[in-house]
């Protein structure tokens, strides 16, 4: 815990509204959505300026003090836990739109607006944040920067980071730095921002965004497919490519709609029982993309590459179609699932899938496995659910001497071990089966020069 002297100074700093050690406080900020490890942070920091957060560093600085920068403590990777003494900083408090620009189609906040707030401002002026996942109604933009946030529309639209105009944020050394200042173009050589997108705040820690907006999408249609196997799935994909653009290609396995419709109450989407389901959306905004989709639908169907299937007919249908994937990890979380989050790329996913499948059979024979994903982009999301008879500790250990398997399958395939949720602690140790030793090197280089008293996020992403 933290001596009164540093309580003290920070007290100076950010009052009592911005300042907290209360037992429950310490609870709630020092943990995220992962779960595993027990929050111990010594302080609740909640800034209301760009100046308090400089200031709150300076002093980490001078006292010696290490920082966990907090959003909205949505990830699956540890990367917000404070489990060392730490001072969480939130950005909660720091949730202003700043600026709204027409003709730049651009938005500027604070970092600590909800994302679905940034969706819902972007759609107010008849434009759309496209970023999208299950927890847009709890993470921050500054967390979603931090990881480079992905989700259920990156096979149209990219991550976080294809978003990102320009930033603002404190370095570890206190130092304040404005990025790119909202251009489209800039080649005034390295472009710093990209390297702040996905540090985890290791670098430093975001304060505000700019934000590139875009044209909305017109009546944007799901269909839920089922498909008998895995090798199916992909050939759905290519066939209905063809003649589509689509905003999402996603799948998860009868399991996983088991839990939704049993759990969560959730209609099934058709009677027919298929083990595999993908879900696709497209922007039907004329007779001929609507008619390309239902012949892609026909030619799959005679194929046998999938045996039933739905389109929504209007908004809130596909919003419930939707439902079906988006409440997979909520539902399944009371499970505590061991959660894998790969990738390889697009056209390596039907093998990768295959051999995935072969290390489950052998390894997890014994386990449920839920089967989920934004396969469109080559990310598969890969749960196993611990069984109720057995203590937490024994399954995850069970579990990690998996990991060697799967992140050694995933390295052959020159795949990554973390496709979208972060390193943070949980996948720290595996990072070399992404990363060669001589990035790994670099990496370090750079946090060594933008933090070079290893004050920001100890332990996350590097050791
Ligand atoms: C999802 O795709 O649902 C999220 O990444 C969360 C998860 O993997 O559980
Ligand atoms: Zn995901």
């Amino acid at each position: 815990m933290f001596n009164p002297d540093i309580l003290n100074q920070l007290h100076n700093l950010l009052g009592d509204e911005g300042l907290r050690t209360d037992a429950a406080s310490l609870q709630t900020y020092g943990r995220d959505w992962t779960k595993i490890y027990e929050p111990a942070p010594s302080a609740i920091a909640l800034p209301h300026s760009t100046g308090q957060v400089q200031a709150i560093v300076q002093l980490a600085n001078q006292a010696g003090f290490k920082i966990v920068p907090s959003g909205g403590r949505t990830g699956l990777s540890g990367g917000a836990v404070a489990a060392q003494g730490e001072l969480v900083v939130s950005l909660e408090r720091m949730n202003k739109i700043i600026e709204f620009n027409a003709q730049d189609r651009s938005i500027t906040c604070e970092a600590g607006v909800i994302t679905a707030q940034i969706q819902q401002y972007a759609a107010e002026q008849n434009l759309f944040y496209p970023v999208d996942f299950a927890s847009a109604g709890s993470s921050q933009i500054g967390g979603n920067i931090a990881t480079n946030a992905g989700g259920i529309k990156v096979i149209r639209y990219g991550l976080t980071r294809q978003q990102v105009l320009g930033l603002e944020l404190v370095t570890g050394k206190a130092e304040l730095l404005k990025l790119n200042h909202g251009l489209v173009k800039n080649a005034t050589g390295y472009d710093l921002r990209h390297l702040f997108i996905g540090s985890e705040g290791t670098l430093g820690i975001i304060t505000q965004a700019t934000l590139q907006l875009i044209r909305a999408p017109e009546n944007l249609t799901v269909l839920v497919l089922g498909v008998p196997e895995f090798a199916a799935l992909m050939q759905v994909l290519t066939r209905f490519q063809a003649s589509l653009d689509l905003s999402a290609f996603e799948f998860f396995s009868d399991r996983a709609l088991h839990y939704v419709v049993h759990d969560k109450g959730l209609p099934k989407p058709f009677d027919t029982p298929t083990p595999y389901y993908a879900l696709l959306e497209f922007e039907n905004d004329s007779a001929g993309r609507e008619q390309a989709a239902l012949q892609a639908f026909q030619d799959c169907l005679e194929q046998g590459i999938i045996l039933d299937g739905v389109m929504s007919q209007h908004q809130t249908q596909a919003k419930a179609l939707w439902r079906l994937r988006e409440m997979i990890s909520e539902t399944i979380s009371v499970y505590t699932p061991y959660k894998n989050d790969l990738s390889v790329r697009v056209s390596q996913v039907a093998e990768f899938l295959q051999a995935v499948d072969q290390i489950v059979a052998e390894r997890y024979a014994a386990f449920e496995v839920i089967w989920y994903g934004h396969i469109g982009d080559g990310n598969l999301h890969l749960n196993i659910l611990k069984p109720a008879h057995m203590e937490k500790a024994e399954f995850f250990e069970h579990c990690t001497a998996v990991n060697e398997q799967v992140f050694a399958l995933t390295k052959s395939l020159n795949g990554s071990i973390s496709a979208e949720h972060g390193v943070g602690l949980l996948k720290r140790d595996y990072l070399p089966y992404s990363r060669s030793p001589e990035e790994i090197a670099y990496m370090r280089a750079l946090k060594a020069l933008f933090d070079p008293n290893q004050i920001l996020n100890p332990g996350k992403l590097l050791n």
